[in-house]
């Protein structure tokens, strides 16, 4: 029996790829995709996904829009630099023929878990505003969600939003501490991960060379975003895998080794965004801002051969 996700993503290069690795892969049943704001505008990610299940052809999958703004204030701005003005490294896709359906993000997401008690996990790639305001809406989905498996935080290690912080937790922290304290089942596929996985040229070469549509996709977004990483990181060549680690996690958590800690995110001050694990310091002089906190299960290791071969191997 395929696992049923909900996709919350804000599409973004890795988030089609990501998408598209998920649909692909008969281990997991994609019943919706939630957009919000993060690399693009949530009007222009509600475009990329719509755009993105033509490709796939699976346009009877739904598209619920999301939240236009952060819980704390007005959404900071998209980052064109690394996802393109639209948000599909410029390769100005036509317009989509189809359209979201009238349901918000966070009442599709209550909706589909009340519904259906411990089958439905959600995975989001993006900032977790919608997660946390359906939260606000049913607090019982925290018992009644089959796992969360999000890509986002760094819990070890510095961040790329800023020196501090990771881009999806820096763009709604507040969402993001609700969503890490809600005693869920939750995984965080962060950068202590995801900086591990590196999609080379030698890898992205199979995506060019595969006649597959999906594949074809892939390779026409990349080159702006490989550019930007390269850019960014003198001497790197090819790509950060982020958004798919995520997905790999849900597929074959035994790509993964993973520590528990209670974890707090920063919102204040030059560091707002980081993930701070209550690790490095004892039980009996753990501040209350860690104690009778949920465990969040960190994903710290990474095979990460193994998960570039099992995404190629679903898309090429
Ligand atoms: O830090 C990487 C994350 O931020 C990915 O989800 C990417 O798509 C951006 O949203
Ligand atoms: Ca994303």
């Amino acid at each position: 029996m395929a696992r049923k996700i909900i996709i919350d993503t804000d599409p973004g290069v890795d988030d089609a790829m990501a998408i598209f690795f998920a649909l692909r892969s008969p281990e997991l049943d994609v019943i919706g995709l939630t957009t919000v704001f993060g690399n693009v505008h949530t009007d222009l990610a509600t475009t990329n996904a719509l755009r993105l299940l033509e490709i796939a052809g699976r346009t009877d999958i739904p598209v619920a829009k999301g939240a236009d703004d952060p819980l704390a204030g007005p959404f900071k701005g998209p980052v064109p630099f690394v996802h393109g003005d639209d948000g599909q490294g410029n390769a100005n896709l036509p317009a989509p023929r189809s359209r979201p359906i009238d349901q918000p993000a966070a009442a599709f997401i209550v909706e589909q878990i009340m519904a259906a008690p411990g089958e439905i996990t959600l995975v989001p790639i993006g900032p977790l505003t919608n997660i946390a305001l359906a939260l606000r809406l049913e607090p019982r989905i925290a018992q009644h969600v089959k796992e969360v498996v999000l890509m986002g935080g760094n819990a070890l290690c510095p961040g790329n939003a800023t020196p501090a912080a990771e881009a999806n937790i820096h763009n709604d922290p507040e969402a993001a501490d609700v969503v890490f304290g809600a005693g869920w089942p939750v995984t965080m596929v962060g950068l202590d991960v995801t900086h591990q996985v590196n999609m080379t040229p030698e890898h992205l070469a199979r995506y060019a060379a595969s006649d597959d549509p999906l594949a074809q996709h892939i390779a026409r977004i990349i080159p702006h975003y490989r550019a930007y990483f390269e850019r960014a990181n003198p001497g790197m060549r090819g790509i950060y895998v982020h958004d798919s680690s995520a997905i790999a996690y849900v597929i074959d958590p035994t790509l993964f080794e993973t520590r528990q800690w209670p974890l707090r995110v920063e919102t204040q001050g030059v560091s707002r965004g980081k993930t701070w694990p209550a690790v490095g310091t004892g039980a009996e002089q753990l501040p209350a801002a860690w104690r009778n906190r949920p465990p969040v299960n960190v994903c710290v290791g990474v095979d990460a051969e193994r998960l570039i071969a099992l995404e190629a191997g679903r898309l090429t």
